[in-house]
């Protein structure tokens, strides 16, 4: 039988994904050299470069969203991830995959007027200028408005500490950015509109820049599983599981310190993503968890329902995803291109939805855990696997020493250092 995915060496897997005209032979040798960065590209991203910082980079497989099969990259330090996602993905599967919706993708710029005496005046003023402001904003960038995006609409806000201070009144910029990761769009836009607004206005501008609450870039995925499929055959058991799946759920709505580890386990799989495709995960981040808060306390950004009658479990997620695929790291890192082309993503808006269908893939897979076997067993393995190659296994000494390791009732680096030696000498033995 022909060995899996998780059993080869990276070598194979190289060899496997060119023979299944996944990679070309240009990208199998960008792979094998591990994505070297040069010094040049390094030095034009960040100031006082001495080094690089490497993450592995997997794929996770059967993700099938909206009708279409989809390879996931993801980098990430922790093991189990890429394992769960893909488990999470396989049971989505079974029952039909992924279904994903979008709002419209705009970014959103503030301009903030600080210790206005006069709020109303100062609204009035912005209103009468609003189509001064648009036409600044296409001039101070009009590249953006070439490509079919730029400002699409303003909207106004005045807010106060308290009754009795001054106000901040903020005139924010709805920006469509296209594929690109737009900070510099929005920045420069915001540049231009507020020196415009400076000649208009007696007020002080207290700041000016792009806002990480992407809530007018939403993503949604949707999902259902066979509740039989949670539980690996033992009938009757799925629908237990799956409520308490459920329960979990509700729960984490209710107790900040659970949710927010529900929601670390939602970020453990879009995270990944974001990094493996140059994209910016602190924005990402702030985003969703900003959303998690938005209705006054911090909650689960998962939903699982359960239709009893239809024995289904039913899953959606919805975050904002401003992400890009050109633009900044996405266009330098030599990574972005491999894994946005083996994800199939065809513009930022497919990249998005690939990666909030991880996100509820990757949390149907931990809860799936918690609430029936629990997380450690499913770690042994991998937990394994990671000492074997802290102690310096080789590839083929690897899957001995993780029997090996099984066999013993505790695991850690010192049982694994022994045991390799132990398997040296046998080895030497024979
Ligand atoms: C571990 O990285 C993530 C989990 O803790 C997530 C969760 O508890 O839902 C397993």
């Amino acid at each position: 039988m022909p060995k899996r995915f998780y059993e080869q060496t990276r070598q194979e897997r190289l060899v496997y994904l060119a023979e299944q005209g996944l990679i070309t032979a240009a990208e199998q040798e960008l792979l094998q050299k591990n994505f070297p960065l040069s010094d040049e590209y390094a030095n034009h991203l960040i100031e006082n470069q001495v080094a690089q910082v490497h993450l592995p980079l997997g794929l996770a497989f059967n993700f099938v969203i909206d009708g279409r099969a989809r390879i996931v990259p993801m980098a990430t330090e922790e093991p189990s991830v890429i394992a769960a996602c893909s488990f999470g993905a396989k049971l989505i599967q079974q029952a039909g995959g992924f279904q994903t919706k979008s709002t419209e993708r705009l970014m959103i710029g503030q301009i903030v007027f600080n210790d206005v005496g006069n709020p109303a005046k100062l609204l009035q003023t912005l209103a009468h200028e609003e189509q001064a402001i648009l036409r600044v904003a296409h001039e101070s960038y009009p590249s953006i408005v070439k490509r079919g995006g730029g400002t699409q609409s303003v909207q106004y806000k005045k807010q106060q500490m308290n009754p009795q201070s001054t106000s901040f009144v903020t005139v924010e910029l709805l920006i469509d950015v296209k594929d690109a990761m737009g900070a510099n769009i929005v920045n420069a836009i915001l540049e231009g509109v507020g020196a415009y607004l400076q000649t208009k206005v007696n007020e002080e501008v207290l700041l000016k820049i792009l806002s990480n609450y992407a809530d007018h870039s939403l993503v949604t995925a949707t999902c259902k599983v066979h509740t039989r499929d949670l539980a690996r055959g033992i009938a009757g058991e799925g629908n237990k599981i799956a409520r308490r799946i459920v329960a979990a759920t509700d729960y984490a709505n209710l107790d900040i310190y659970r949710a927010t580890t529900h929601n670390k386990g939602i970020m453990n799989g879009i995270d990944a993503v974001v990094l493996a495709t140059g994209n910016d995960f602190r924005a990402i981040e702030a985003g969703c968890h900003a959303y998690a808060s938005r209705k006054g306390t911090y909650q689960a950004l998962t939903q699982w329902t359960l239709n009893e009658e239809a024995e289904t479990l039913i899953g959606e997620l919805t975050v904002p995803m401003l992400i890009a695929i050109v633009g900044g790291a996405t266009s330098i890192l030599p990574q972005a291109t491999f894994t946005q082309k083996i994800s199939q993503s065809e513009s930022a808006s497919d990249l998005a939805k690939m990666i909030v269908a991880v996100g509820l893939a990757q949390n149907l897979a931990a809860l799936r855990a918690l609430v029936s076997e629990g997380i450690q067993k499913g770690h042994m393995n991998l937990q394994a696997k990671t000492l074997a190659a802290t102690v310096g296994a080789t590839d083929i000494e690897v899957p001995k020493l993780i029997a090996k390791m099984k066999e013993k009732p505790t695991m850690n680096q010192e049982v694994a250092q022994l045991l390799l030696q132990e398997l040296r000498m046998e080895n030497n033995q024979s």
